[in-house]
């Protein structure tokens, strides 16, 4: 008989937790839907930024090869220039707009593309576009020397080094400094250099108490938390259907690398899950000031370490059982 009643309880749990899944997939799916830049709406500054970015990247991507096919890249330059014609009486201009124009230009100013008509063509259209950027767009030589500046002395003290902490100094961290960090993880990889990420910061406790009172991991520690970010990727920046995920794993590579810029700084984080039901986001989303089109991947604490601190040892499982030599089937 105990056993028939746990079996049943077993079932219904799963019952259950498959009809969460099912309206956490309807809430993403709407929120695809409603916010996704699916619609290519080239007059949202936002979603022409992501789009014209994605184009003109395809470009930077054949200008980088050292070995590059003298006819290739056209394609890439038809869509970036027939976005950028759109821009004609457009005054709100974005980051990428400019970019756009700067990599267009320089694929058709190359020895190989310059006398050709329709480099000229575009060329002469693009001079009525009045934009300029100061950034280096395009591509540019990278030294091996460059590339060993990254090296550690001791990769194994930096990685093996970060925790995740959940009980900081009482000190706030300034703001500056948590900039500092967003800055440097801002180097992160994106799809097609979309970096679709926005950060929201809080350091004021009734912000932070209010944030945190939707979140389900920071009971007791959370009321102590001096810094809160709260990171979120922009839906508008995702256009093909089959990019529904796209934006979770382009916001947790983001989320990781503000975790190794904050330890690379000295400052200690923990990650807080944001694995919600649709109400409680739909709850946050209230209390506290976030965009509709950006998805919340995680919030995170962060603060200064304590001088004697516990920690949870948090061991990792042996390395064969993650690890398998790729083989043909
Ligand atoms: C996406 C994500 C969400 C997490 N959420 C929570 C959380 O809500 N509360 C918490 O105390 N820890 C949370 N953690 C921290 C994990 O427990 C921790 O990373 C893990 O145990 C490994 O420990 P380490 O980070 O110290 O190496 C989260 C970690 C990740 C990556």
């Amino acid at each position: 008989m105990k056993q028939i009643k746990q079996n049943i309880r077993l079932v219904l749990r799963g019952i259950y937790r498959i009809a969460n899944g099912f309206l956490g997939f309807a809430y993403d799916f709407r929120r695809f839907v409603s916010y996704g830049g699916w619609k290519e709406t080239l007059s949202d500054k936002e979603m022409r930024n992501y789009n014209i970015m994605m184009a003109y990247h395809g470009l930077e991507k054949s200008l980088s090869y050292k070995n590059r096919d003298p006819n290739a890249g056209w394609s890439a330059a038809e869509k970036v220039f027939l976005k950028l014609t759109q821009l004609k009486g457009i005054t709100d201009i974005g980051y990428h707009d400019k970019a756009a124009k700067e990599v267009l230009t320089t694929f058709l100013t190359l020895a190989v593309n310059i006398d050709k008509p329709r480099a000229k063509q575009m060329l002469s259209a693009l001079k009525e576009l009045p934009l300029s950027s100061e950034d280096m767009h395009g591509a540019k030589e990278f030294s091996g020397d460059l590339y060993r500046q990254g090296v550690l002395a001791n990769p194994e003290a930096f990685f093996n080094s970060r925790y995740s902490l959940r009980e900081y100094k009482e000190e706030t961290v300034d703001d500056e400094l948590v900039k500092r960090a967003i800055k440097l993880a801002m180097k992160t990889p994106s799809v097609c250099n979309r970096h679709a990420w926005h950060i929201y910061h809080a350091s004021d406790r009734e912000i932070i108490d209010k944030a945190l009172s939707y979140q389900n991991g920071n009971r007791p520690f959370g009321k102590k938390i001096p810094n809160l970010l709260i990171i979120t990727t922009d839906l508008k920046a995702f256009f093909a259907g089959h990019e529904h995920y796209q934006h979770w794993i382009d916001g947790g590579l983001f989320s990781m690398s503000i975790m190794y810029a904050l330890h690379s700084l000295g400052l200690a984080s923990c990650p807080l899950n944001w694995s919600q039901r649709p109400k409680t986001d739909r709850a946050l989303r209230k209390a506290i000031e976030i965009k509709p089109n950006h998805t919340v991947i995680m919030m995170m604490a962060l603060g200064y370490p304590d001088e004697f601190n516990k920690v949870c040892s948090s061991s990792r499982r042996p390395f064969e059982d993650i690890y398998s030599e790729m083989k043909m089937k």
